[in-house]
Protein backbone atom coordinates (compact mmCIF):
# COMPACT_ATOMS: atom_id res chain seq x y z
CA UNK A 1 0.00 0.00 0.00
CA UNK A 2 1.36 3.39 -0.63
CA UNK A 3 2.87 5.65 1.78
CA UNK A 4 4.75 9.22 1.79
CA UNK A 5 8.00 9.81 2.63
CA UNK A 6 8.26 13.14 4.18
CA UNK A 7 12.00 14.93 5.05
CA UNK A 8 10.43 17.88 7.41
CA UNK A 9 12.06 21.10 8.29
CA UNK A 10 12.11 23.03 4.76
CA UNK A 11 10.58 26.42 4.45
CA UNK A 12 7.71 26.13 1.74
CA UNK A 13 8.07 28.63 -1.22
CA UNK A 14 6.81 29.42 -4.26
CA UNK A 15 3.24 29.12 -5.57
CA UNK A 16 0.70 27.06 -5.70
CA UNK A 17 -2.69 26.33 -7.35
CA UNK A 18 -5.49 25.61 -6.03
CA UNK A 19 -7.83 23.01 -7.91
CA UNK A 20 -11.31 23.05 -8.04
CA UNK A 21 -13.57 21.98 -4.27
CA UNK A 22 -14.21 18.54 -3.89
CA UNK A 23 -17.26 19.01 -2.27
CA UNK A 24 -18.97 21.19 -4.51
CA UNK A 25 -17.50 18.53 -7.62
CA UNK A 26 -19.39 16.10 -5.68
CA UNK A 27 -22.40 17.64 -5.68
CA UNK A 28 -22.53 19.26 -8.77
CA UNK A 29 -21.51 15.64 -10.35
CA UNK A 30 -25.01 13.80 -9.53
CA UNK A 31 -26.63 17.00 -9.88
CA UNK A 32 -26.16 16.54 -14.11
CA UNK A 33 -28.60 13.48 -13.71
CA UNK A 34 -31.47 16.11 -12.76
CA UNK A 35 -30.59 17.59 -16.39
CA UNK A 36 -31.42 14.23 -18.43
CA UNK A 37 -28.84 16.11 -21.02
CA UNK A 38 -25.02 17.00 -21.61
CA UNK A 39 -23.25 18.60 -19.20
CA UNK A 40 -19.76 19.57 -19.28
CA UNK A 41 -18.17 20.47 -15.61
CA UNK A 42 -15.14 22.32 -16.01
CA UNK A 43 -11.97 22.82 -13.07
CA UNK A 44 -12.63 19.36 -10.99
CA UNK A 45 -10.44 18.05 -8.80
CA UNK A 46 -8.60 15.05 -10.30
CA UNK A 47 -9.33 12.89 -7.23
CA UNK A 48 -10.56 8.82 -6.27
CA UNK A 49 -13.79 10.60 -5.30
CA UNK A 50 -14.41 12.27 -8.46
CA UNK A 51 -13.00 9.41 -10.23
CA UNK A 52 -15.84 7.30 -8.33
CA UNK A 53 -18.59 9.64 -9.24
CA UNK A 54 -17.53 9.27 -12.62
CA UNK A 55 -18.26 5.33 -12.44
CA UNK A 56 -21.38 5.74 -10.99
CA UNK A 57 -22.69 8.01 -13.55
CA UNK A 58 -21.73 5.36 -15.87
CA UNK A 59 -23.06 2.37 -14.26
CA UNK A 60 -26.10 4.41 -14.28
CA UNK A 61 -26.34 4.79 -18.07
CA UNK A 62 -24.67 8.03 -18.99
CA UNK A 63 -22.07 8.74 -21.51
CA UNK A 64 -19.02 10.21 -19.41
CA UNK A 65 -15.48 10.83 -20.25
CA UNK A 66 -13.41 12.72 -17.47
CA UNK A 67 -9.54 14.39 -19.24
CA UNK A 68 -6.78 14.39 -17.23
CA UNK A 69 -7.01 18.04 -16.93
CA UNK A 70 -10.45 17.95 -14.78
CA UNK A 71 -13.41 18.54 -17.45
CA UNK A 72 -16.03 15.93 -17.46
CA UNK A 73 -18.50 15.85 -20.11
CA UNK A 74 -21.65 13.80 -18.77
CA UNK A 75 -24.43 12.87 -21.25
CA UNK A 76 -27.58 11.54 -18.60
CA UNK A 77 -29.90 11.54 -21.32
CA UNK A 78 -30.27 7.55 -21.28
CA UNK A 79 -29.97 7.02 -17.77
CA UNK A 80 -33.84 5.90 -16.99
CA UNK A 81 -33.84 4.49 -14.00
CA UNK A 82 -31.09 5.58 -10.28
CA UNK A 83 -30.67 1.93 -9.05
CA UNK A 84 -27.30 1.47 -7.59
CA UNK A 85 -27.47 -1.75 -5.23
CA UNK A 86 -23.87 -2.61 -5.26
CA UNK A 87 -21.01 -1.17 -2.96
CA UNK A 88 -19.84 1.85 -5.40
CA UNK A 89 -21.97 4.32 -3.04
CA UNK A 90 -20.32 2.72 -0.18
CA UNK A 91 -16.66 4.68 -1.38
CA UNK A 92 -17.64 8.32 -0.88
CA UNK A 93 -20.26 10.34 1.45
CA UNK A 94 -21.62 12.46 -1.03
CA UNK A 95 -23.40 9.33 -2.40
CA UNK A 96 -26.50 10.44 -0.76
CA UNK A 97 -26.47 13.14 -3.18
CA UNK A 98 -28.18 10.50 -5.38
CA UNK A 99 -31.22 10.41 -3.22
CA UNK A 100 -32.01 14.05 -4.08
CA UNK A 101 -31.55 13.78 -7.68
CA UNK A 102 -32.51 10.30 -8.20
CA UNK A 103 -35.76 11.51 -6.64
CA UNK A 104 -35.87 14.43 -8.49
CA UNK A 105 -36.01 13.08 -11.99
CA UNK A 106 -37.04 9.05 -11.35
CA UNK A 107 -39.14 9.72 -8.92
CA UNK A 108 -37.66 6.67 -7.39
CA UNK A 109 -34.09 5.88 -6.46
CA UNK A 110 -32.17 2.78 -4.55
CA UNK A 111 -28.76 2.95 -3.37
CA UNK A 112 -26.96 1.12 -0.88
CA UNK A 113 -25.47 2.95 2.63
CA UNK A 114 -23.08 6.20 1.38
CA UNK A 115 -19.61 5.46 3.11
CA UNK A 116 -16.67 8.34 3.63
CA UNK A 117 -15.08 9.25 6.31
CA UNK A 118 -15.59 7.45 9.83
CA UNK A 119 -15.40 10.95 11.41
CA UNK A 120 -18.70 10.43 14.08
CA UNK A 121 -22.20 8.83 13.19
CA UNK A 122 -23.25 11.35 10.43
CA UNK A 123 -27.11 10.03 10.46
CA UNK A 124 -29.11 11.30 7.20
CA UNK A 125 -32.78 12.07 9.40
CA UNK A 126 -32.53 15.09 8.04
CA UNK A 127 -32.01 14.66 4.59
CA UNK A 128 -34.73 11.72 5.20
CA UNK A 129 -37.10 14.42 6.52
CA UNK A 130 -36.87 17.04 3.62
CA UNK A 131 -37.45 14.64 0.96
CA UNK A 132 -40.85 12.86 2.51
CA UNK A 133 -42.02 16.60 3.17
CA UNK A 134 -41.34 16.87 -0.27
CA UNK A 135 -43.89 13.17 -1.11
CA UNK A 136 -40.79 10.99 -0.94
CA UNK A 137 -41.51 7.33 0.30
CA UNK A 138 -38.58 5.83 2.36
CA UNK A 139 -38.08 2.27 2.60
CA UNK A 140 -34.51 1.18 4.82
CA UNK A 141 -33.08 -2.02 4.69
CA UNK A 142 -30.22 -2.71 6.56
CA UNK A 143 -28.10 -2.59 2.73
CA UNK A 144 -30.14 -0.35 0.57
CA UNK A 145 -32.06 2.79 1.02
CA UNK A 146 -35.07 3.54 -1.53
CA UNK A 147 -36.88 6.75 -1.78
CA UNK A 148 -39.97 6.94 -4.32
CA UNK A 149 -42.88 9.27 -4.87
CA UNK A 150 -46.06 9.42 -6.64
CA UNK A 151 -45.09 13.34 -7.13
CA UNK A 152 -43.12 15.80 -5.81
CA UNK A 153 -44.86 18.71 -4.00
CA UNK A 154 -43.45 21.79 -2.69
CA UNK A 155 -43.32 22.61 1.18
CA UNK A 156 -41.77 24.06 3.99
CA UNK A 157 -38.87 22.57 5.74
CA UNK A 158 -36.64 23.27 8.40
CA UNK A 159 -33.90 22.15 8.87
CA UNK A 160 -33.02 20.62 12.57
CA UNK A 161 -29.56 20.74 12.54
CA UNK A 162 -27.24 22.93 9.90
CA UNK A 163 -26.42 20.14 7.19
CA UNK A 164 -24.56 20.81 3.74
CA UNK A 165 -26.00 17.87 2.67
CA UNK A 166 -29.61 17.76 3.33
CA UNK A 167 -29.50 21.45 2.11
CA UNK A 168 -28.32 20.38 -0.97
CA UNK A 169 -30.40 16.99 -1.31
CA UNK A 170 -33.70 18.99 -0.73
CA UNK A 171 -32.46 21.32 -3.51
CA UNK A 172 -32.20 19.02 -5.87
CA UNK A 173 -35.16 17.21 -5.61
CA UNK A 174 -37.55 20.37 -5.45
CA UNK A 175 -36.22 21.55 -8.25
CA UNK A 176 -39.01 19.26 -10.01
CA UNK A 177 -41.35 19.65 -7.27
CA UNK A 178 -44.60 21.54 -7.62
CA UNK A 179 -44.81 24.93 -6.64
CA UNK A 180 -42.59 26.12 -4.18
CA UNK A 181 -40.12 24.70 -1.64
CA UNK A 182 -38.98 26.78 1.41
CA UNK A 183 -35.56 25.35 3.28
CA UNK A 184 -35.28 27.36 6.71
CA UNK A 185 -32.27 26.88 8.96
CA UNK A 186 -30.35 26.01 5.38
CA UNK A 187 -26.15 25.73 5.44
CA UNK A 188 -24.50 28.32 3.92
CA UNK A 189 -21.10 26.97 2.93
CA UNK A 190 -20.00 27.95 -0.73
CA UNK A 191 -20.46 24.38 -2.68
CA UNK A 192 -24.70 24.81 -1.12
CA UNK A 193 -24.08 28.13 -3.51
CA UNK A 194 -22.31 26.38 -6.15
CA UNK A 195 -24.92 23.64 -6.11
CA UNK A 196 -27.72 25.97 -6.78
CA UNK A 197 -25.57 28.34 -9.30
CA UNK A 198 -25.06 25.42 -11.70
CA UNK A 199 -28.78 24.18 -11.29
CA UNK A 200 -30.03 27.67 -11.72
CA UNK A 201 -27.11 27.68 -14.74
CA UNK A 202 -29.28 24.58 -16.24
CA UNK A 203 -33.02 26.41 -15.85
CA UNK A 204 -33.69 25.76 -12.38
CA UNK A 205 -35.38 28.32 -10.27
CA UNK A 206 -33.29 28.51 -6.68
CA UNK A 207 -32.89 31.83 -4.57
CA UNK A 208 -31.54 32.73 -1.32
CA UNK A 209 -28.48 30.15 -1.52
CA UNK A 210 -25.40 31.67 0.76
CA UNK A 211 -28.44 32.86 3.08
CA UNK A 212 -30.43 30.19 5.69
CA UNK A 213 -33.38 30.57 3.62
CA UNK A 214 -33.46 28.87 0.16
CA UNK A 215 -36.91 29.15 -2.20
CA UNK A 216 -37.02 26.91 -4.79
CA UNK A 217 -39.83 26.83 -7.57
CA UNK A 218 -40.14 24.18 -9.36
CA UNK A 219 -39.98 23.92 -12.93
CA UNK A 220 -41.06 21.26 -15.80
CA UNK A 221 -37.26 20.83 -17.02
CA UNK A 222 -33.77 21.39 -16.81
CA UNK A 223 -30.99 21.73 -20.04
CA UNK A 224 -27.58 20.70 -20.42
CA UNK A 225 -24.89 23.16 -20.43
CA UNK A 226 -21.19 23.73 -19.11
CA UNK A 227 -20.49 24.66 -15.59
CA UNK A 228 -16.85 25.38 -13.59
CA UNK A 229 -16.49 24.17 -10.20
CA UNK A 230 -15.12 26.92 -7.58
CA UNK A 231 -12.08 26.71 -5.95
CA UNK A 232 -11.14 24.27 -3.06
CA UNK A 233 -10.88 26.42 0.48
CA UNK A 234 -10.33 23.53 1.80
CA UNK A 235 -7.21 22.73 0.17
CA UNK A 236 -6.42 26.25 0.18
CA UNK A 237 -6.50 26.48 3.56
CA UNK A 238 -4.33 23.26 3.97
CA UNK A 239 -1.40 25.04 1.81
CA UNK A 240 -1.64 28.16 3.99
CA UNK A 241 -1.64 26.53 7.42
CA UNK A 242 1.58 24.45 5.80
CA UNK A 243 2.93 27.89 5.08
CA UNK A 244 2.60 29.13 8.57
CA UNK A 245 3.80 25.76 10.37
CA UNK A 246 7.07 25.56 8.06
CA UNK A 247 7.81 29.34 8.46
CA UNK A 248 7.02 29.87 4.56
CA UNK A 249 6.12 32.44 1.89
CA UNK A 250 3.67 30.73 -0.61
CA UNK A 251 1.45 32.80 -2.72
CA UNK A 252 -1.86 30.56 -3.02
CA UNK A 253 -3.54 31.42 -6.65
CA UNK A 254 -6.89 30.07 -7.80
CA UNK A 255 -8.94 30.71 -4.74
CA UNK A 256 -12.15 33.09 -3.79
CA UNK A 257 -10.44 35.24 -0.71
CA UNK A 258 -13.88 35.23 1.01
CA UNK A 259 -14.71 31.99 1.17
CA UNK A 260 -11.24 31.45 3.25
CA UNK A 261 -11.87 34.42 5.70
CA UNK A 262 -12.76 32.40 8.60
CA UNK A 263 -8.97 30.50 8.14
CA UNK A 264 -7.06 34.03 6.96
CA UNK A 265 -8.78 35.75 10.22
CA UNK A 266 -7.58 33.41 12.88
CA UNK A 267 -4.49 32.82 11.16
CA UNK A 268 -3.79 37.02 11.21
CA UNK A 269 -4.96 36.24 15.00
CA UNK A 270 -2.05 34.19 15.40
CA UNK A 271 0.10 36.60 13.78
CA UNK A 272 0.85 35.57 10.46
CA UNK A 273 1.26 37.85 7.67
CA UNK A 274 -1.52 37.91 4.89
CA UNK A 275 -2.11 39.46 1.58
CA UNK A 276 -5.38 39.26 -0.13
CA UNK A 277 -5.79 40.08 -3.69
CA UNK A 278 -8.36 39.33 -6.03
CA UNK A 279 -8.12 35.36 -6.52
CA UNK A 280 -4.86 34.37 -5.09
CA UNK A 281 -3.12 35.27 -1.42
CA UNK A 282 0.20 35.53 0.25
CA UNK A 283 0.84 33.90 3.13
CA UNK A 284 4.63 35.15 4.80
CA UNK A 285 5.72 33.98 8.37
CA UNK A 286 7.43 36.55 9.66
CA UNK A 287 7.47 37.13 13.18
CA UNK A 288 6.58 34.24 15.95
CA UNK A 289 3.07 32.77 16.11
CA UNK A 290 0.39 33.29 19.32
CA UNK A 291 -1.64 30.67 20.71
CA UNK A 292 -5.36 30.82 20.09
CA UNK A 293 -8.63 29.40 20.34
CA UNK A 294 -10.65 27.99 17.63
CA UNK A 295 -14.58 26.13 17.54
CA UNK A 296 -15.59 24.79 14.72
CA UNK A 297 -18.94 25.60 13.63
CA UNK A 298 -21.06 25.42 9.66
CA UNK A 299 -19.63 28.48 7.48
CA UNK A 300 -18.90 31.47 7.62
CA UNK A 301 -17.73 29.85 11.28
CA UNK A 302 -14.39 28.06 11.25
CA UNK A 303 -14.63 25.08 8.98
CA UNK A 304 -14.72 21.40 10.46
CA UNK A 305 -12.42 20.61 7.72
CA UNK A 306 -9.67 22.37 8.86
CA UNK A 307 -9.73 21.73 12.47
CA UNK A 308 -7.20 18.66 12.03
CA UNK A 309 -4.46 21.00 10.22
CA UNK A 310 -4.60 24.16 12.03
CA UNK A 311 -4.13 21.78 15.32
CA UNK A 312 -1.19 20.73 14.22
CA UNK A 313 0.14 24.23 13.86
CA UNK A 314 -1.30 25.12 17.11
CA UNK A 315 0.69 22.21 18.68
CA UNK A 316 3.80 24.14 17.64
CA UNK A 317 3.05 27.25 18.74
CA UNK A 318 4.11 27.86 22.31
CA UNK A 319 1.29 28.77 24.87
CA UNK A 320 -2.09 26.93 25.13
CA UNK A 321 -4.63 26.85 22.64
CA UNK A 322 -8.11 25.17 22.81
CA UNK A 323 -9.92 23.54 19.94
CA UNK A 324 -13.45 22.30 20.27
CA UNK A 325 -15.17 20.70 17.68
CA UNK A 326 -18.86 20.90 17.42
CA UNK A 327 -19.78 19.49 14.26
CA UNK A 328 -18.52 15.66 13.87
CA UNK A 329 -18.30 13.60 17.11
CA UNK A 330 -14.93 11.87 16.35
CA UNK A 331 -12.77 14.08 14.76
CA UNK A 332 -9.81 13.89 17.04
CA UNK A 333 -8.32 10.15 15.84
CA UNK A 334 -5.89 12.01 14.72
CA UNK A 335 -3.82 13.07 17.51
CA UNK A 336 -2.90 10.07 18.97
CA UNK A 337 -1.04 10.04 15.95
CA UNK A 338 0.30 13.76 16.22
CA UNK A 339 1.57 12.74 20.01
CA UNK A 340 3.85 10.38 18.68
CA UNK A 341 5.03 12.84 16.86
CA UNK A 342 5.97 15.28 20.11
CA UNK A 343 2.81 17.40 20.08
CA UNK A 344 1.46 17.61 23.45
CA UNK A 345 -2.64 17.56 23.29
CA UNK A 346 -5.10 16.02 25.70
CA UNK A 347 -8.39 15.31 24.19
CA UNK A 348 -11.19 15.66 26.59
CA UNK A 349 -14.50 14.66 23.99
CA UNK A 350 -14.84 17.31 22.22
CA UNK A 351 -12.00 19.34 23.25
CA UNK A 352 -8.63 19.11 22.54
CA UNK A 353 -5.81 21.03 25.19
CA UNK A 354 -2.65 22.07 23.48
CA UNK A 355 0.81 22.52 25.16
CA UNK A 356 2.78 23.70 21.91
CA UNK A 357 6.16 22.81 21.62
CA UNK A 358 9.31 24.19 20.22
CA UNK A 359 9.50 21.48 17.63
CA UNK A 360 7.64 18.27 16.74
CA UNK A 361 10.02 15.16 15.91
CA UNK A 362 9.36 12.53 12.74
CA UNK A 363 7.86 9.42 12.99
CA UNK A 364 5.91 6.72 11.21
CA UNK A 365 2.01 7.17 11.51
CA UNK A 366 -1.04 6.74 9.62
CA UNK A 367 -3.72 8.56 8.43
CA UNK A 368 -7.03 7.65 9.63
CA UNK A 369 -9.37 9.89 7.20
CA UNK A 370 -9.02 12.34 4.76
CA UNK A 371 -8.21 15.60 6.03
CA UNK A 372 -6.05 14.22 9.19
CA UNK A 373 -4.33 12.60 6.69
CA UNK A 374 -3.55 16.17 5.04
CA UNK A 375 -2.96 17.18 8.65
CA UNK A 376 -0.11 14.77 9.14
CA UNK A 377 1.40 15.57 5.89
CA UNK A 378 1.88 18.81 7.46
CA UNK A 379 2.83 17.66 11.01
CA UNK A 380 5.69 15.60 8.92
CA UNK A 381 6.73 18.91 6.84
CA UNK A 382 7.70 20.61 9.61
CA UNK A 383 9.48 18.03 11.78
CA UNK A 384 12.95 17.66 11.81
CA UNK A 385 13.63 14.32 10.07
CA UNK A 386 12.13 11.32 8.05
CA UNK A 387 8.28 10.72 8.36
CA UNK A 388 6.56 8.14 6.77
CA UNK A 389 2.72 8.47 6.61
CA UNK A 390 0.58 5.37 6.01
CA UNK A 391 -2.36 4.87 4.82
CA UNK A 392 -2.76 7.49 2.23
CA UNK A 393 -5.56 6.49 -0.21
CA UNK A 394 -7.67 8.18 2.69
CA UNK A 395 -5.58 11.52 1.20
CA UNK A 396 -6.18 10.47 -2.39
CA UNK A 397 -9.53 11.06 -2.10
CA UNK A 398 -9.44 14.30 -2.01
CA UNK A 399 -6.41 15.93 -2.45
CA UNK A 400 -4.86 16.15 -6.14
CA UNK A 401 -1.39 15.74 -6.80
CA UNK A 402 -0.53 16.48 -3.11
CA UNK A 403 3.35 14.94 -3.38
CA UNK A 404 3.66 17.37 -6.10
CA UNK A 405 2.33 20.16 -4.89
CA UNK A 406 4.42 20.73 -2.29
CA UNK A 407 7.66 19.07 -3.58
CA UNK A 408 7.11 22.33 -6.05
CA UNK A 409 7.36 24.35 -3.17
CA UNK A 410 10.74 23.16 -2.02
CA UNK A 411 9.24 20.32 0.23
CA UNK A 412 11.20 16.83 0.35
CA UNK A 413 8.29 14.44 0.24
CA UNK A 414 8.01 10.97 -1.95
CA UNK A 415 5.27 8.54 -2.66
CA UNK A 416 6.53 5.12 -2.52
CA UNK A 417 4.01 1.93 -3.48
CA UNK A 418 5.72 -0.53 -1.09
CA UNK A 419 9.01 -1.05 0.98
CA UNK A 420 11.18 -2.32 -1.84
CA UNK A 421 10.98 0.28 -4.35
CA UNK A 422 11.58 2.68 -1.30
CA UNK A 423 12.73 6.33 -2.97
CA UNK A 424 15.61 8.07 -1.63
CA UNK A 425 15.17 11.76 -0.78
C1 LIG B 1 -20.21 17.90 4.42
C2 LIG B 1 -18.85 17.81 3.78
C3 LIG B 1 -17.77 17.59 4.83
C4 LIG B 1 -17.84 18.67 5.88
C5 LIG B 1 -19.25 18.81 6.42
C6 LIG B 1 -19.41 19.99 7.38
C7 LIG B 1 -19.32 16.85 1.62
C8 LIG B 1 -19.29 15.66 0.75
N1 LIG B 1 -18.87 16.68 2.86
O1 LIG B 1 -20.46 16.66 5.08
O2 LIG B 1 -16.50 17.65 4.18
O3 LIG B 1 -16.97 18.33 6.94
O4 LIG B 1 -20.19 18.98 5.36
O5 LIG B 1 -19.03 21.17 6.75
O6 LIG B 1 -19.71 17.94 1.21
N2 LIG B 1 -26.41 15.80 10.67
C9 LIG B 1 -27.51 15.24 11.27
N3 LIG B 1 -28.50 14.73 10.47
C10 LIG B 1 -28.44 14.79 9.11
C11 LIG B 1 -27.31 15.37 8.50
C12 LIG B 1 -26.31 15.88 9.31
O7 LIG B 1 -27.60 15.18 12.50
O8 LIG B 1 -29.36 14.32 8.45
C13 LIG B 1 -25.33 16.37 11.50
C14 LIG B 1 -23.98 15.67 11.28
O9 LIG B 1 -23.86 14.52 12.07
C15 LIG B 1 -23.03 16.79 11.68
C16 LIG B 1 -23.74 18.05 11.22
O10 LIG B 1 -25.12 17.70 11.08
O11 LIG B 1 -22.93 16.83 13.08
C17 LIG B 1 -23.26 18.61 9.90
O12 LIG B 1 -23.26 17.59 8.92
P1 LIG B 1 -23.39 17.89 7.36
O13 LIG B 1 -23.27 19.36 7.12
O14 LIG B 1 -24.59 17.19 6.84
O15 LIG B 1 -22.10 17.19 6.81
P2 LIG B 1 -21.93 16.27 5.55
O16 LIG B 1 -22.90 16.70 4.48
O17 LIG B 1 -21.88 14.83 5.97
Amino acid sequence: MAKLYIEGGNRLRGKVNISGFKNAALAILPATILTGSECTIENLPVIQDVMVYRDILTKLGAEVTLSDKGVMKADTTKIDKCYIPNGLTRKLRASYYLLGAGLGRFKDVTISYPGGCDIGLRPIDQHIKGLEALGGIFEVTDDLIRVYAEKLVGNKIYLDVVSVGATINIMMAAVFAEGKTVIENAAKEPHVVDTANFLNAMGANIRGAGTDVIRITGVEELHGGSYSVIPDQVEAGTYMIAAAVTKGDLIINNIIPKHLEPVTAKLKEMGLNIEEYGDSLRVHYEKELVPVNIKTLPYPGFPTDLQQPMTVLLSTVLGESIVIESIFENRFRYIEELNKMGAQIKVDNRRASIKGVEKLKAAEVKATDLRAGAALVVACLAAEGVSVVNDIYHIDRGYEFIENKFMNLGAKIRRVEDEEHKATL
